[in-house]
């Protein structure tokens, strides 16, 4: 038998339960007969029974917190570190779902593949060593680096149509290109799910996105999406999943739905995902994984598509004509910036972008399949015949996987694009998530510059932190035949490229789905071994990077009383003031070290507003002015509690869990704030700490400096589900007052606060 060993592990450890799947959408039917959207099925059928019963009639969108069971968890190596320490403070032997761990963000990109792994290897050495220890020990599987990127080897191994993943990035949508429900997640819920606890996620609203007609010339699935963002902006689809329908979505490759998947959460989207078509079945076939699309076959109609008359429950209807969509080129700075290519010649010269392109780049996880890849190819070979020459701008190209580039290479692909000037990057993130040692702009110095690429993201900053980068985003041909013209007010469907005495234009590639053969390539796969028990873990306890997780202290009562006010937070205040990125990103592993970055980006209200107050606040014991973290460790060090005070929505942005776990690992109690983001607060309420909300949010305004602060109705038999709670303040000086704070815990949540942590609980619960 020569199946490669990573498709023998995948099929051993596939863990989709159809039958459950069905059994738990036929109970929902029996409560409620009308028909169901692909999205509700796919969510549903995961819902966790046992002694909760689930009623269809009562699940409110946006308001239901569903409890599910996903089938697979997957992180990369930037938030695995954190994921996985949480997970060993959890005290269990061993992963209770699929988990796997892909090394792609922390490769540097350079000088080209096997430079950039070497560095990256020695660089990161520890990290590699710590996550492939404790992954081996835990029974997770571990991509080494080289791999690929993580929703591109999900996506060719472990995507199973009907299934639903959760991974620690924002990508992971990726899935829907096969039908698998993917959503992106912060490490605390990918724990709880590794942990076999429920995981929790708010019953998303549904946005249906009908395709008719067919794509034609240059235009591509990324077309789709990137007209799409133009239509939702960044934020459109936020609390959403976007369910593709129409007949439309028959005539997409699977690679290609999952470009569409993948840039889904380019508009704040929740998720996104395709019906099962004939083309998904075709690409499982390719990956030698006929046992999956046979299974998925037998259970089309009940769980992989919607059902007939499910549109009337979409929550908003997009139509989008496949006959008449332009080829699109989206930014600078934001991917809703949508350009029709008819439209950018009038937008660079109006706006007056950099014409001239620094860089052309094609890869991330978005678009760095074979098809993208071949489509490359196509255009370079049509400019060699042509006599053009090589590219006119610096290339940079990244196969999305160990697999892809293999087959690329054996295929040709790689040798051709290297002779017109490519380098080929390891298969991994690199300019994509800004790992990238930019040498040909002055980034320090903000020299103003346009690159070109097939990403997903363009955001200031994003790909070499200059934030005089202009970066637009379109799909990979585009991005070859912009690389042969030099500009960025070219349009490929009506310009012209002078070559000697005459001129050229480029005719669009065709399709070509999938290669004849997918190459496997090297093996880059750890499969952990049966039983890891007896392994240790690779962790220098002197690192600076990486440090094993003391449990949080159990509630310690009367902990609420007298509180001292670290700070009061004016305005927004996303996970990025409380936990900043940047120069902090090293020590996403070692919580004391990252702590001394909690709130140094955040606006203290009784301070002046300046630069230099950011991140400030008077120390309630001296009197001076100093850093917060500085202030919350010398109270911690006493043994003084302190809280914070917030705005509204407190906590936004992204799911960091770094910014729940620092106040707690400093001796904050409580964040009292006017409004909280969802993630955030169920993130404070996992590490163990109180989110209350103003039942007044004017109260916000009572609140001074050096005020003391003490929580009525927290106590163990007192703080109950509903129940408000009562915050007395003593002043400095003058007289007590009280103000009422409502909370948002259910009985489960209020174990968590009792344990210290939603960790300390499932441990105790495990031991049981
Ligand atoms: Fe990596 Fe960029 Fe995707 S950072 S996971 S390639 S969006």
């Amino acid at each position: 038998n020569s199946t490669p060993r990573r498709f023998k592990h995948d099929q051993e450890i596939l863990g989709v339960n159809y039958h459950r799947q069905i059994a738990n959408l036929e109970v929902l039917k029996q409560q409620c007969q009308r028909p169901l959207t692909l999205t509700e099925k796919l969510l549903y059928s995961h819902l966790i029974t046992g002694d909760k019963e689930w009623n269809l009639e009562k699940i409110e969108r946006g308001k239901t917190i569903l409890e599910l069971r996903p089938d697979r968890v997957a992180c990369h190596d930037a938030t695995a570190t954190m994921t996985l320490l949480q997970f060993i403070s959890a005290g269990l032997p061993r992963v209770m779902v699929p988990t796997t761990v892909h090394s792609d963000h922390l490769i540097v990109s350079e000088n080209g593949a096997a430079e950039d792994l070497q560095r990256a290897t020695s660089e990161h050495a520890e990290v590699y060593d710590f996550l492939s220890s404790a992954s081996r020990k835990y029974g997770i599987g571990f991509w080494k680096p080289g791999s690929g990127i993580i929703h591109t080897v999900i996506f060719e191994n472990y995507a199973v149509p009907g299934g639903l993943i959760i991974g620690t990035d924002s990508h992971t949508p990726n899935a829907g290109g096969l039908g698998m429900l993917g959503i992106g997640v912060g490490g605390a819920d990918a724990v709880d799910a590794m942990s076999g606890m429920p995981w929790e996620l708010v019953a998303p609203k549904v946005i249906g996105v009908r395709l008719t007609g067919q794509l034609g010339g240059w235009t591509s699935a990324k077309d789709i999406i990137c007209k799409l963002a133009g239509i939702l902006s960044v934020s459109g689809g936020k609390g959403s999943v976007i369910e593709f329908f129409g007949p439309g979505t028959e005539t997409l490759g699977a690679t290609a739905m999952a470009t569409i998947c993948n840039m889904s959460a380019e508009v704040g989207s929740t998720s996104c995902i395709f019906p099962y078509s004939e083309a998904m079945r075709r690409y499982l076939d390719a990956k030698n994984r006929e046992y999956v699309s046979e299974a998925a076959l037998k259970v089309k109609k009940t769980i992989l598509t919607a059902d007939e008359g499910s549109d009337n429950y979409y929550n908003q209807v997009i139509e989008i004509d496949l006959d008449t969509l332009e080829p699109h080129v989206n930014g600078p700075f934001t991917p809703d910036l949508a350009h029709p290519i008819s439209q950018l010649k009038i937008a660079v010269t109006e706006e007056d972008w950099p014409t001239t392109l620094s860089h052309a780049m094609v890869g991330s996880c978005t678009n760095s399949s074979y098809e993208d890849l071949d489509k490359t190819r196509q255009v370079v070979a049509q400019a060699n015949s042509a006599g053009m020459g090589k590219f006119k701008v610096p290339f940079l190209l990244t196969p999305g996987s160990e697999q892809i580039r293999a087959t690329a290479e054996a295929d040709g692909i790689l040798d051709e694009l290297r002779k017109a000037g490519a380098v080929v990057l390891s298969s991994s993130c690199g300019p994509c998530v800004g790992s990238w040692d930019r040498k040909d702009v002055d980034v320090k110095g903000k020299e103003k510059n346009s690159v070109i690429s097939s990403f997903n993201r363009n955001f200031v900053g994003r790909h070499d932190s200059n934030p005089a980068t202009h970066s637009f985003v379109t799909s990979p041909e585009m991005v070859t035949a912009f690389a042969y013209s030099g500009r960025l007010d070219f349009n490929p469907l009506s310009d012209s490229i002078p070559v000697g005495d005459s001129s050229f234009r480029f005719t669009p590639p065709t399709d070509c789905e999938l290669p004849a053969h997918f190459e496997t390539g090297e093996d880059t796969f750890q499969e952990p071994p049966p039983d890891g028990s007896g392994l240790s873990i690779a962790l220098d306890p002197k690192s600076d990077r990486l440090q094993l997780l003391t449990p949080f202290r159990t509630w310690q009562p009367q902990c609420a009383n007298k509180m001292e006010l670290l700070i009061k937070v004016a305005g927004k205040c996303t996970t990025d003031h409380i936990s900043p990125a940047g120069p902090w990103y090293k020590y996403r592993g070692h919580l004391e070290n990252i702590s001394n970055n909690m709130l140094t980006t955040a606006t203290n209200v009784f301070l002046p507003n300046t630069s230099q107050t950011l991140g400030h606040t008077r120390n309630p014991l001296t009197g001076q002015v100093q850093v917060v973290p500085e202030v919350g460790r010398e109270l911690q060090r006493l043994g003084i509690r302190w809280c914070i005070v917030g705005d509204h929505n407190y906590g936004e942005g992204s799911s960091r869990e770094h910014a729940a776990l620092e106040p707690r690992f400093l001796g904050g109690v409580a964040v009292i704030a006017r409004s909280f983001a969802r993630i955030h607060e169920t993130n404070l309420k996992k590490q163990g700490m109180l989110p209350l909300t103003f039942h007044d949010p004017a109260d916000y305004n009572l609140v001074a400096e050096g005020d003391r602060i003490t929580l009525l109705g927290v106590e163990e038999g007192e703080f109950q589900p509903g129940k408000q709670v009562v915050m007395r303040v003593q002043p400095r000086h003058g007289q007590a007052w009280e103000a009422q704070l409502n909370h948002s815990y259910h009985l489960g949540q209020i174990s968590w606060l009792r344990a210290g942590s939603a960790l300390n609980h499932i441990k105790a619960t495990m031991l049981q």
